[in-house]
């Protein structure tokens, strides 16, 4: 017989539940600065047609020449793990007709993406991001609008990034500015990489993008997109300058700044951190404009960006998630069977008032339950031997108090309900045991 695999696949992995609450906090506050701009969320299927990704995203990329986990289904369809999800968010729009007459539809999403990349510090096979999508409009207000968005989500969890800023130009003036490159190139050729120098034929602006510290020197000296913008271009990027300085929001322009997937035009933008590594992008977005039409839709303008939350979670400071750790408000300890089945009685009344209770089923001495709410980090033990059953009064213990006293159902259930609504008052003091 096969041997089990008992480990998961390189580059995937496990999120245990001590991680958790960092992710949390992450995507509670994503949701919830989204949802003031107006964004509403969307779930696309995990897997989607090959020709998606092929078309919307380009053939020359790396993510869909070395990148893309594809296999053939049971209906001998070409199908692939989403490696980003506008091409899917923009494919649904079209489906699902969500173009608004002249408004703009705002879409948010949180979910997993696949690419088979060289493993390395803050780069998955399998990883997260939280995106959004503006569609139906060019206004260069509606790109430093997202940004804006994108930059107050990072402050909301106590994360710092360095907003890199570009125009890539549209289909009238970068094929012009292409071909300058490419003669740039060839003159000097033998110098570059050998990604490079396929890159100069077959994607050349993928070019500016290469690592290798031997092409830095010439890439330095290649022509740069932000001298060749058409008319139209160069006063979208302006306006998008000037949107952003009147917001207060500081970006450094990067005219070599291109991004590895082909649908972008006009704006382009990353946000980086100085704390992540080599692996420096926390997001990355840019402006869409002709992706609708290429996937077969009608013309539809857009706008987005994706942050990697596995990379938002590694720069999160502790304290953003301390709050969100999962403890039990009350744990119930018992000394006997009867009393096993009065804590699991009054548990399941607790919890129906939305307390956190915690009942142990291993029977274990007072002193080895009291050890365990202690791990437990619960707030309360509540103590149920024979006589507190005879009589119906119970022994309520502060952890974080180190107070014990008594209380009838009626009294437990007034004190945990102040106790957590005392929780919730920000910078909480939590509720004083009644003396
Ligand atoms: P992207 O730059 O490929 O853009 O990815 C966005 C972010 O996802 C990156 O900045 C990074 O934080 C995270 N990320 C990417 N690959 C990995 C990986 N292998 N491991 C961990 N994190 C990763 C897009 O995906 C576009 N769809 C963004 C967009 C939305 N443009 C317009 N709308």
């Amino acid at each position: 017989m096969d041997e089990l695999v008992l480990s998961n696949l390189s580059g995937t992995r496990d999120l245990l539940p001590e991680e958790m609450a960092g992710w949390h906090v992450a995507e509670e506050r994503a949701r919830n600065i989204f949802e003031r701009y107006g964004y509403l969320e969307i779930r696309t299927p995990i897997i989607e047609p090959t020709e998606l990704f092929a078309r919307g995203i380009g053939g020359d990329t790396d993510i869909v020449g070395k990148e893309m986990y594809t296999f053939v289904d049971q209906s001998e369809r070409s199908v692939t793990l989403r490696p980003e999800a506008t091409a899917s968010v923009v494919r649904s729009y079209i489906q699902h007709t969500m173009c608004r007459g002249s408004g703009i539809t705002k879409l948010y999403y949180i979910g997993p993406m696949f690419r088979h990349e060289k493993k390395q510090k803050g780069r998955w096979r399998q990883f997260y991001q939280v995106g959004a999508e503006s569609l139906g409009s060019d206004n260069p207000a509606v790109d430093a609008e997202m940004i804006e968005m994108a930059l107050w989500f990072l402050d909301s969890i106590g994360v710092k990034g360095r907003l890199l800023l570009n125009s890539v130009g549209c289909g009238n003036c970068r094929p012009g500015y292409i071909e300058k490159l490419r003669q740039a190139l060839q003159e000097n050729m033998p110098h570059f990489c050998e990604d490079c120098q396929r890159r100069a034929t077959t994607n050349s602006l993928r070019v500016l993008d290469c690592k290798v510290d031997r092409c830095q020197p010439y890439i330095e000296k290649l022509p740069v997109i932000t001298d060749h913008l058409c008319a139209e271009c160069s006063s979208h990027f302006h306006k998008v300058r000037e949107y952003l300085t009147d917001a207060g929001i500081p970006f450094q322009i990067v005219p070599r700044l291109v991004r590895g997937l082909d649908y972008y035009v006009r704006t382009a933008f990353e946000i980086v951190s100085g704390d992540l590594g080599a692996q420096n992008a926390l997001a990355g977005g840019g402006r869409y404009d002709g992706l609708a039409e290429v996937l077969g839709g009608p013309p539809t303008k857009g706008i987005g960006f994706a942050m990697g939350l596995d990379r938002l979670v590694m720069v999160m400071p502790t304290e953003q998630s301390v709050g969100a750790q999962w403890r039990p408000e009350l744990y119930l300890a018992f000394m006997s069977e009867p009393a096993f089945k009065r804590a699991v009685e009054l548990a399941r009344i607790l919890r129906h008032r939305g307390h956190t209770c915690y009942v142990e089923f291993s029977q274990g001495s007072l002193k080895s339950q009291m050890r365990q709410a202690n791990k437990l980090m619960a707030d309360h033990v509540l103590i149920i031997g024979d006589n507190e059953l005879a009589n119906d009064r119970y022994a309520i213990k502060s952890l974080r108090e180190s107070r014990q006293w008594e209380v009838t159902l009626p009294e437990l259930i007034d004190y945990l309900g102040s106790y957590r609504e005392k929780a919730k008052e920000p910078g909480a003091q939590m509720a004083e045991p009644p003396a």
